[in-house]
């Protein structure tokens, strides 16, 4: 983590591998490559230059390209799962539509195994620019998630006492209308609330789940690369039997240094969200449909023609 864009990618070609067949060229983001008498060459690229997205490697026929630096090393190129072992449409469609945030686990522990297959699966994830500026901690057990909630809530109620109604008056003019209601009726309510319950011996944070996952991420990452990383972890973690749920209160530590620097995290890093892990205790036996704020096709001739019915059963 901590990379600098002036880092580039070197993509390495071999002359003796490489059939200048063109397809590395024609999928380079930022026109790194070309063919110079008929094998590939590495240039300067456009703007950035390579970001060792890897794509000029994993397009190449003959394994003519490796990429090193911006945290890319030629052992970086890995052989596909064939084409027969990648889930369908349907069987991934399955997967996301039994999928509920699980806030109710059994007892039984997840193997450090399960946990290190997802944090594999959920690297996978896309991110704004290469290499990953989102870093992950795992409490592993429970008592490692009671004491993460424990810290937690401790700093919850710190954020709480800080954000007293004076200074969020003196805060709304910089942060607008809606974010300083969303403050004064969600967050500041919800941020006295949590500590409160846990005194009452009620964990409405991590609602005593036997693993977590707490994701945060460098000031070059995306904003959204967190919760991208998250939702993989998620649908890993569906994928294995596992329940989970996203934790979106968790950002508010990104304030505490002190405990961000007990768990690793770099000052400078945001803490994105949380992810608590565990078999669900309950067993769901209906799926729910859901439909996103608006669907909007522009100019398709196809859903014109369907009029208020709807396109393709998205509405
Ligand atoms: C970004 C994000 C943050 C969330 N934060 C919390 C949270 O702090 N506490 C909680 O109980 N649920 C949290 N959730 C879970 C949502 O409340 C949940 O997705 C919603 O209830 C819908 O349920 P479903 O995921 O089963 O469809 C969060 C979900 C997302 C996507």
């Amino acid at each position: 983590m901590g990379f600098s864009l002036k880092e580039k990618g070197r993509p390495a070609i071999d002359p003796e591998t490489c059939i200048g067949c063109g397809q590395c060229v024609a999928i380079c983001p930022d026109e790194v490559l070309s063919l110079d008498g008929g094998k590939a060459a590495a240039g300067q690229g456009e703007f950035l230059g390579c970001i060792a997205c890897g794509h000029c490697t994993a397009v190449c026929p003959t394994g003519a390209i490796a990429v090193s630096g911006r945290g890319m090393t030629p052992e970086d190129r890995v052989e596909l799962p064939p084409p027969g072992s990648r889930a369908t449409a349907d069987q991934l469609e399955a997967l996301l539509i039994a999928r509920r945030s699980i806030r109710h686990f059994t007892s039984q522990d997840v193997p450090c195994e399960v946990l290190d297959r997802i944090v594999r699966m959920a690297s996978t994830a896309p991110m704004g620019i290469p290499p990953h500026e989102v870093g992950v901690v795992v409490f592993p057990g429970p008592r490692q998630v009671q004491q993460f909630c424990e810290e937690s809530c401790a700093s919850f109620a710190r954020a709480a006492r800080f954000l007293n109604p004076v200074v969020l008056a003196v805060m709304r003019p910089m942060i607008g209308r809606a974010k300083y209601e969303a403050f004064r009726d969600f967050i500041c309510p919800l941020l006295k609330m949590l500590p409160e319950a846990r005194r009452q011996g009620r964990d409405l944070f991590t609602y005593h789940a036997p693993a977590a996952l707490l994701f945060h991420v460098g000031p070059m990452g995306d904003p959204a690369d967190c919760a991208i990383v998250a939702t993989y972890a998620m649908l890993a973690a569906e994928s294995l039997g596992l329940g989970s749920c996203m934790l979106g209160t968790a950002t508010a530590l990104t304030q505490d240094k002190p405990l961000k620097s007990k768990y690793g995290i770099p000052p400078e890093n945001k803490v994105g969200v949380a992810l608590i892990l565990g078999y669900p205790a309950a067993e769901f036996r209906h799926a729910l449909r859901r439909r996103l704020a608006s669907v909007k096709y522009v100019q398709c001739p196809q859903v014109d023609a369907l009029g208020e019915s709807g396109p393709f059963g998205a509405k």
